[in-house]
């Protein structure tokens, strides 16, 4: 099952995307067959909405016209990504079980009418979902169009319906093993809260004030669990009946409802949506973090680029437009960054629903538009880069990205709104990816030994184990970047007492912080080394550290507020405040220098971008994306693969993909 025998199938890297023929008629589909042809594509995802036409009724399925697609598709060249329809149940499911539709925390039960009208925990819709999962399994298990398995789409929704509170109590019998520790991890003494019996326990619905931050930490980890379950069943389903690679298309959103490093471990190949939330390079930046995530949840395995926008940038309350050359040069920086191709949603631009303006390889202007010509000009460059399939990315420097930790920050009661775990995650990607560097994103308690650099934009809740494992990194000569409000609760959002961080951390380095400031809005202090912050400060008192910068201001004055500390082999750096951007990034390149890390290709200036993936038999390619307006000379000329000419500098906004062995 493994992903090689995917790109074997496709002869490269996938080009494609979703691909939904039912909305048109057999003029359109032919035409569909010679515009494929034209951008080489080689792989669509095909059924992710086709539940209503597959099971018409309960029970009863209709195969005949997804026989016929397949079929095409076959004839025509294409592999097929298979998906199960189960993110879009049809109105015949919710009238038939009602008690399956989602409830919102004040109660409110929604209807059919949009999509993802279930609750992930109603019985009806597991076994609905089951059913349909085999029952295509089944069919087109070893259908010759099909190269992948495409379960659900973009698992996101919740529910706190009576289905899910009696899941959600079974789930905490399974954690806390008995009423009375569930009581003292979620601290229900206060507010007396206590719980007598299981079946008091209900799921963080409306109520009068702050929930308890237990109940809701411990709410997140159950529904992310029951997700994958959810996954679980469909691809167990599958597999019973196909040996072909199972996947589900994961939203990396700004907001968190998976694990995942947890989904990262159940599928057979990570796939990701991109839709970028910003023009311009922020969407490159944007692409790039997004494309680091998916990678390092993969393990650092290749992974697939599911579906992105031709032509689509979620900003200002708008779908932007994308500039003239992003198709190719979003495409690219995922692939850059370890994706086995480039997808999209969706092939042809819809008609009529609810989609109708979401951008298309095919616009509703037809072939004969900016968009197609640009779609067909990206497929030939794919196209140019099958040798780079399998080949991985290898980076020095890893962020820390952990689950619980941004759950945990999402809790009620928090001493400043300003505390964002996707910010602070986004800012540290950002400062690093200004500055050229590959970024890993690293689970705190994994090993990270293969690291010069590791930074924690922010760790509310760690776990002892992740404290210990970050103080071994330390110890055996890593440099750790810690920054304010981490290492404040474990496992529960309890808080660590005798002083910030937790122990062991506290211990690497080589502090104390014993009181959290938050500034007032708007708020700008200036430190003893020039540079300005905001939103918070701590009062720190070194123990070992050195300080490398202090507060200047009112009652810390004079104390520190970025230190560094000597531990073991290496060193365990602590800054207690925000900075400004400026000084955030003078910091981050005085740490990946004393690092000792180097961009992946030395010698461009800022604003290129610049990652190799490896070959395992020790080949190369730089592939290069320049976001400056002028020309950028390359530090030796080198052959590339887009141009299939020796290429001595990059065109402005140009790109490039270099052989470098
Ligand atoms: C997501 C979904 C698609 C579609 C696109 C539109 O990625 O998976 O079904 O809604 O967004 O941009």
């Amino acid at each position: 099952m493994d992903l090689q025998r995917l790109t074997d199938r496709l002869g490269g890297l996938a080009f494609g995307g979703d691909y939904n023929p039912e909305q048109w008629d057999a003029r359109v589909w032919k035409e569909d067959d010679e515009l494929m042809r034209r951008a080489r594509v080689n792989l669509a995802t095909v059924g992710v909405f086709s539940w209503a036409l597959l099971e018409p009724e309960e029970g009863r399925y209709d195969f005949d016209w997804l026989d016929a697609h397949l079929d095409r598709l076959h004839a025509n060249g294409v592999a097929v990504d298979l998906a199960t329809p189960t993110a879009s149940p049809p109105p015949w499911f919710t009238l038939a079980h009602p008690d399956a539709l989602p409830v919102h925390p004040d109660g409110t039960r929604l209807t059919h009418g949009s999509r993802d009208a279930y609750c992930l925990t109603a019985p009806a819709y597991r076994r609905a979902a089951r059913r349909i999962a085999a029952a295509l399994a089944e069919r087109y298990g070893d259908h010759p169009a099909l190269a992948l398995w495409h379960v659900h789409n973009e698992y996101a929704t919740l529910c706190h319906c009576d289905h899910a509170a009696a899941a959600f109590r079974v789930w905490l019998r399974a954690r806390h093993g008995s009423l009375d520790a569930l009581n003292d991890a979620w601290g229900t003494t206060f507010w007396s809260q206590r719980y007598t019996s299981w079946e008091q326990v209900l799921p963080p619905r409306a109520t009068q004030w702050h929930h308890n931050p237990g109940q809701r930490l411990d709410y997140s980890r159950f529904w992310s669990d029951e997700t994958l379950a959810a996954y679980r069943e469909q691809r167990d389903a599958i597999r019973a009946h196909s040996d072909r690679p199972v996947t589900t298309n994961l939203m990396l959103p700004g907001y968190q409802n998976l694990d995942l490093w947890a989904f990262g471990r159940e599928v057979d190949l990570v796939s990701v949506n991109h839709y970028p939330g910003a023009p311009g390079v922020d969407a490159a930046a944007h692409a790039a973090f997004d494309a680091d995530r998916a990678r390092s949840i993969a393990g650092g395995a290749p992974w697939l680029l599911m579906e992105s926008g031709t032509n689509t940038v979620y900003a200002e309350g708008r779908v932007l437009p994308k500039e003239p050359g992003d198709i190719l040069r979003h495409s690219l920086a995922h692939i850059a960054r370890g994706s086995e191709g480039a997808l999209f949603f969706q092939w042809r631009q819809s008609r009529a629903g609810a989609e109708q303006w979401h951008s298309a390889m095919v616009p509703h202007a037809g072939p004969d538009s900016r968009i197609f010509r640009e779609v067909t000009a990206t497929g030939e460059a794919v196209a140019r880069l099958g040798e780079l399939a399998g080949s991985t990315v290898r980076a020095e420097v890893a962020v820390l990205h952990d689950s619980d930790a941004w759950w945990a920050m999402t809790v009620d009661g928090l001493p400043s709104p300003e505390l964002d775990y996707y910010a602070a995650l986004r800012r540290a990607h950002r400062a690093l990816w200004d500055a050229g560097r590959t970024v890993d994103f690293a689970h705190p308690g994994q090993d990270l030994s293969r690291y010069r650099l590791v930074i924690a934009p922010t760790l509310f809740l760690l776990s002892d184990v992740s404290a210990h494992n970050l103080r071994s990194y330390v110890a055996g000569g890593g440099t750790l970047l810690v920054q304010h409000f981490s290492g404040v609760v474990d496992e529960n959002l309890r808080s660590r007492l005798g002083g910030y961080p937790a122990a062991p951390l506290r211990e690497t380095l080589g502090i104390r912080s014993e009181e959290y400031r938050p500034l007032r809005r708007h708020e700008v202090i200036t430190l003893s080394d020039g540079s300005t912050a905001s939103s918070w400060s701590e009062s720190l008192r070194t123990e070992g550290a050195e300080a490398l910068a202090a507060y200047t201001h009112g009652p810390l004055d004079g104390s520190p507020a970025l230190t560094r500390h000597a531990f073991g082999s290496g060193h365990g750096w602590y800054l207690s405040t925000r900075l400004d951007d400026a000084g955030y990034a003078a910091l981050v390149e005085r740490l990946l220098t004393e690092a000792g890390t180097a961009p992946d290709l030395p010698g461009l200036p800022p604003g290129v971008e610049a990652v190799t993936r490896h070959a395992p038999d020790g080949r190369a390619w730089h592939l290069l994306l320049n976001h400056r307006p002028e020309a950028v000379p390359l530090p030796q000329p080198c052959h590339d693969l887009l141009t299939g000419t020796t290429l001595g500098e990059l065109p402005p906004d140009g790109c490039a993909v270099l052989r470098a062995r």
